[in-house]
């Protein structure tokens, strides 16, 4: 399928489906911002669940924060946002708009230093009428309190990393962990993208999960290949295909200010490869910085050798809308089943919004009776999903684009045998299974 044609068909059913809706739609949208709907937020919660259970609840290693969204500004000045966290921007002084230069130099296969002089506006489509490129600071700015001056000013996070650097030696020693050991974080992160695009790829407001591992200076590139290996597992175990996944590493000039490596998870995107997730060896960049700017000691004191000193930092980091975009295009098939176009969401069972659907035949009793009592017992434990209108082929082919493993059909039979047809997403096969070992039966597939 065409790539244009694949986003433009993920972007529909997302949203005919209830994945993902545009941000204040019933206003003209919010350029920047989506809504997640109800298949959407179940996605994204077993995305989260999935990520914390393989990075913090099955680890002696690593525990977890939640930190504020807003915090101090000295954070900020410390960590080197104010200062430069920037993407390089330019003006349209034809038609105004505002672009990402070193984008539009990618698009249009030009130097960035010539985007002023060569660079042709990608929406009015005039030539050499582009600014030259300068810095454009990414962080949303607020106020904290009743009033509106200078000194009022704050920030929403850019990353969620920081409020772990602030919260390292309070952490370290209320779960006393001795280094190499991680600290991890799920949270909204907010960036004032000049040019938010691709979907929930590129947004203002999204959501990251970010593991910081702390790890003896000399030790940090054992580590850093270990994560590299670790991270691209999870993605490959949670059904991502492997030809669509890449390693890259950074080259000098794309290093972030704390980076002394970077590696990226690429996807192949209909866009193209692009970053689905950074690995960074942050040094102790950060901790020597908020130490230096607080005044408080963030050095690690090993008890067997008796040296102190600052950790390096390991950063794994997802963004979660990025890793549910990935998810969506790697599980969309089209095919033709018995002569009819069918749309599927292949999901991993532990990723799917619905792990099964319960369908009465008919809708009639005592089927919709003995259907809604097994949606009750499945509901305590699982996502589970009635439906009772439409054809049994039309409900099917609704589950099969929210990506639903299962689908249980009570029948006349079911009255006699106490059985019911499970039919499964992908090979469509369908099997008699006992109302009573229906639990046990989707544990056991979706685990
Ligand atoms: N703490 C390191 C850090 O924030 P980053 O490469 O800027 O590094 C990490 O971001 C991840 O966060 C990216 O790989 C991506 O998955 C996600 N991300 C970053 N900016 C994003 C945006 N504007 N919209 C959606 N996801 C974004």
């Amino acid at each position: 399928m065409a790539a244009p044609d694949l986003m433009n068909k993920i972007i529909s059913l997302a949203k005919r489906r209830g994945f993902i809706f545009p941000g204040s739609e019933i206003y003209g949208g919010f350029n920047g911002f989506w809504d997640y709907g109800p298949y959407g937020v179940e996605l994204r919660n077993n995305i989260k669940k999935e990520w914390w259970k393989f990075t913090v609840q099955t680890r002696e290693d690593v525990v977890g924060v939640d930190t504020a969204i807003i915090a101090n500004p000295k954070v900020w000045e410390a960590s080197g946002h104010l200062a430069s966290f920037t993407d390089p921007m330019v003006d349209c002084r034809q038609c105004k708009q505002r672009f990402r230069a070193d984008h539009l130099a990618e698009d249009q296969e030009i130097p960035l230093e010539e985007v002023a002089a060569k660079g042709q506006c990608p929406a009015c489509g005039t030539k050499g009428e582009l600014t030259e490129p300068r810095p454009f600071n990414l962080m949303f700015k607020t106020y904290v309190g009743p009033v509106e001056d200078s000194a009022a000013v704050a920030y929403l996070r850019p990353e969620t990393c920081q409020g772990i650097f602030v919260n390292f030696d309070s952490v370290r020693q209320t779960a006393r962990k001795k280094v190499p050991f991680g600290i991890a974080q799920i949270g909204k992160a907010f960036r004032n993208e000049v040019n938010p695009r691709n979907f929930i790829f590129r947004s203002r407001e999204f959501e990251q999960m970010e593991l910081e591992f702390f790890v003896k200076p000399g030790e940090d590139e054992h580590w850093h290949e270990y994560w590299k290996h670790e991270r691209l597992q999870w993605f490959l175990d949670l059904g991502i295909r492997k030809e669509n996944l890449q390693l890259r590493e950074h080259e000098k000039h794309e290093l972030s200010h704390y980076a002394k490596s970077a590696f990226d998870v690429e996807y192949n995107f209909p866009f193209g490869w692009k970053e689905l997730e950074g690995i960074a060896n942050r040094t102790d960049f950060d901790l020597q910085q908020h130490a230096k700017a607080s005044g408080q000691d963030l050095r690690y004191f090993d008890e067997v050798t008796k040296e102190k000193y600052f950790p390096y930092v390991i950063e794994p980091s997802l963004g979660v809308d990025r890793a549910l975009l990935a998810f969506l295009l790697d599980a969309y098939h089209e095919e033709e089943v018995k002569g009819e176009e069918r749309v599927v969401l292949r999901f991993h069972p532990k990723l799917a919004p619905i792990k099964a659907a319960i369908l009465p035949l008919v809708k009639k009793d005592p089927l919709g009776t003995v259907a809604k009592e097994i949606y009750k017992k499945l509901q305590q434990n699982f996502s589970v999903f009635y439906d009772e209108s439409g054809s049994i082929g039309r409900r099917y082919r609704r589950q099969d684009e929210l990506g639903t493993p299962y689908c249980l059909t009570v029948d006349f039979d079911s009255l006699e045998d106490q059985k019911v047809t499970v039919r499964d997403r992908d090979t469509l096969n369908q099997e008699r299974v006992s109302i009573e070992d229906l639990p046990g039966f989707l544990l056991e597939k979706i685990s």
